[in-house]
């Protein structure tokens, strides 16, 4: 029974939180900190060496049959968005140490090295721009990123060296193709899919591509008693016209979905016409075309809207990621070790965003996902049952077994 200390580690993951009575744990903060320590201990109790690397992910290495051979990696996340589930990156994170667990007790090596990461940053909550940690493991981290800002103007990089992490060596982290046999990630779906196909687990496809936005209205700021409705530039009024343009520009495809998760507007208060707000605006799609589609008329939108009112706009591009495929070979292997669990196999795309869109650049990836309650997910109401984590690690543990490289 593996699922007990994997539901019993997600509640204990979940204490180290920004908020008390709830969960927000921003990459590199010290309740992230504390959370790292508590898989690191876990990691060496199952047979691992482990640290936390120059970008704070945490790393797991469990050598195969002789010391150095190249690794299947496994991991996620354990960063959270604010006012979290405890289960999303947590769960495949927790589960691969069970799996290695399991095999360590066993006295079990196998052909290849396994590495379990915790990654870092995988939500982009702190500083907008997602998936570092990953793309820091992948080599493709744009080290300009070191100069993003969160909200208190606090740069990463200030960020790092608080956490006692050094930045130059973040180049070092890159790992070499030749290095990593390919990259497998649980997942709770944080969809209704499996529930209302009354399966426990399911086999991703591919992960949707992500657009992420940031907008600016420039307006102009003004007494909220004294100034004439026809006379003013106000700067919240247009975008909220802009976010309903997104909700409308969204609606025009079944494919696409899109989203103005946080706003802001300035200098914020109750008698005082908004001059300027700050606004985000994220974009998906499972076809790229699709997508870049979609950033185009929003942003037309915006800049109409903007013109019409009298406003100063500037639409900046924070992020932006391509469809990614999960590798057929390594699909047939999760089928397989699906089946061998009993469960009809399930196929099926991925609408959040995932580390491996980043480890793609270094490995062919794969996902199993967990069925989670009502499809709910960044919320606190997330919740998986104990009958399906178990599941879930069991078909790793069997994905981990048999894995065969690809004939090459
Ligand atoms: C991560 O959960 C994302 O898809 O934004
Ligand atoms: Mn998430
Ligand atoms: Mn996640």
């Amino acid at each position: 029974m593996m699922a007990k200390r994997i539901m019993a580690r997600c509640d204990e993951l979940a204490r180290h939180s920004e908020l008390p009575g709830g969960l927000t744990r921003v990459f590199l903060s010290p309740e992230q900190r504390a959370a790292s320590e508590l898989v690191l201990s876990w990691m060496r109790a199952s047979g691992m060496r482990a640290h936390r690397d120059a970008i704070g992910n945490v790393c797991g290495r469990y050598e195969g049959e002789r010391p150095g051979l190249p690794c299947l990696m496994l991991g996620s996340h354990l960063d959270t968005v604010r006012d979290a589930g405890k289960y999303d990156g947590m769960l495949g994170v927790v589960s691969a140490i069970e799996c290695v667990d399991a095999l360590h007790a066993r006295n079990k090596r196998l052909p290849f090295a396994i590495e379990v990461l915790g990654f870092g940053d995988e939500e982009g909550v702190r500083f907008g721009t997602t998936l570092l940690g990953s793309r820091a493991l992948a080599g493709t981290l744009d080290l300009e990123v070191l100069k993003a800002k969160d909200a208190a103007g606090t740069t990463m990089g200030d960020a790092l060296r608080a956490s006692d992490l050094d930045p130059a060596r973040i180049p070092q982290l890159a790992r070499k193709r030749q290095d990593v046999l390919a990259y497998a990630e649980l997942h709770i779906e944080q969809g209704p899919v499996l529930e209302a196909e009354r399966l426990p687990v399911g086999v991703v496809t591919a992960i949707n591509g992500f657009s992420r936005l940031r907008a600016t209205l420039h307006g102009e700021a003004g007494h909220a008693g004294t100034v004439p409705m026809r006379l003013r530039r106000d700067a919240l009024a247009a975008a909220a016209e802009c976010v309903l343009a997104v909700e409308r520009i969204a609606q025009r495809h079944a494919e696409l979905v899109a989203t103005v998760g946080r706003i802001e507007a300035l200098p914020g208060a109750i008698n005082v016409i908004p001059g300027e707000v700050r606004f985000t605006i994220d974009v998906r799609a499972p076809r790229d075309a699709v997508r870049a589609e979609a950033v185009a008329a929003i942003r037309g939108e915006v800049e109409g809207i903007c013109k019409t009112r009298r406003l100063r706009c500037e639409v900046e591009s924070l992020q932006d990621f391509g469809v990614t495929a999960c590798a057929p070979w390594l699909m047939q292997q999760m089928d397989a070790a699906v089946a061998a669990e009993g469960v009809a196999v399930r196929r099926l795309p991925s609408g959040a965003g995932h580390d491996g869109m980043a480890l793609k650049a270094i490995a062919d990836i794969a996902m199993l996902f967990v069925r989670c309650e009502r499809g709910i997910s960044h919320n606190p109401a997330e919740a998986i049952s104990a009958a399906d984590a178990e599941t879930g690690a069991r078909v790793l543990l069997r994905f981990i077994e048999n894995f065969r490289t690809q004939e090459r």
